[in-house]
């Protein structure tokens, strides 16, 4: 499948000079995506919420044949600067591949979310492709480019939006995502979202940590 198309609707800022880094966000489970690429030959991710890239690395580095879509506003509404050094202070481990955090606070702040996120995702040559706006209607756009991936990963809004859209646009894609331990105070509204759009839709969930992943029952 062609991505030229999709490429070409993308305004891709100039990057030369900003160091790529390794940020993570990871709650756990993400072998249970990895497996997915594995067993279903994935060629095709779509991501929704790339920020940093984090997850789109870890696609991306256990299958050299896969491609990527990274959908995000990347809005600039919030300071990195805040955000990164906020992370610092309540979870160390987000930085455990960086060598020095100092710079890369000071280079994400600087440059910005979106062309922090390319120069992350520039280690992997033309595999990842950013897609920036906002779902769910990016995702019909990007339906409507001819586009189907064998993969969607969620991880943006905590509710059942992105699925819906995701299932009507890409009925045979494989659907996945994070967050399913996020808000325990709020009843889980992730795993809430899952469950309801799968009862509805013939699919049992299954977690691991902070990743689920969508079977059809058959
Ligand atoms: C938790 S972060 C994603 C983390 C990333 N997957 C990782 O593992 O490092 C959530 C992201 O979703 C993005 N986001 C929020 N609402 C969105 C929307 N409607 N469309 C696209 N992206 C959105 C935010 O900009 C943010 O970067």
């Amino acid at each position: 499948m062609s991505l030229e198309k999709l490429d070409a609707t993308q305004i891709r800022p100039e990057i030369s000079g900003i160091a790529p880094y390794r940020y993570t966000l990871d709650g756990g489970g993400r072998h249970a995506v990895q497996k997915l690429i594995d067993e279903t030959d994935a060629k095709l991710l779509l991501e929704v919420g790339v920020y940093l890239g984090g997850s789109c690395y870890d696609w991306l580095e256990h299958s050299e044949s896969l491609h990527v879509i990274g959908i995000d506003t990347w809005a600039d509404t919030y300071d990195a600067r805040q955000d990164l050094t906020r992370y610092r202070e309540i979870n160390l481990s987000c930085f455990r591949y960086i060598d020095d955090i100092d710079a890369f606070i000071e280079s994400t702040s600087t440059h910005g979310f979106y062309k922090s996120a390319l120069a992350n995702m520039s280690v992997f040559g033309d595999r990842f492709h950013p897609y920036r706006g906002a779902a769910p209607d990016v995702l019909y756009e990007i339906r409507d480019l001819g586009v189907q991936p064998d993969i969607v990963y969620i991880d943006s809004a905590k509710n059942r939006i992105n699925l819906d859209a995701a299932y009507e646009c890409f009925p045979e894609a494989r659907i996945c995502g994070d967050d399913w331990t996020w808000g325990a105070s709020l009843g889980h509204p992730m795993q809430q979202a899952v469950n309801s759009f799968a009862e509805e839709n013939g699919f049992r969930a299954r977690a691991s940590g902070a990743t689920w992943v969508l079977d059809k029952v058959s």
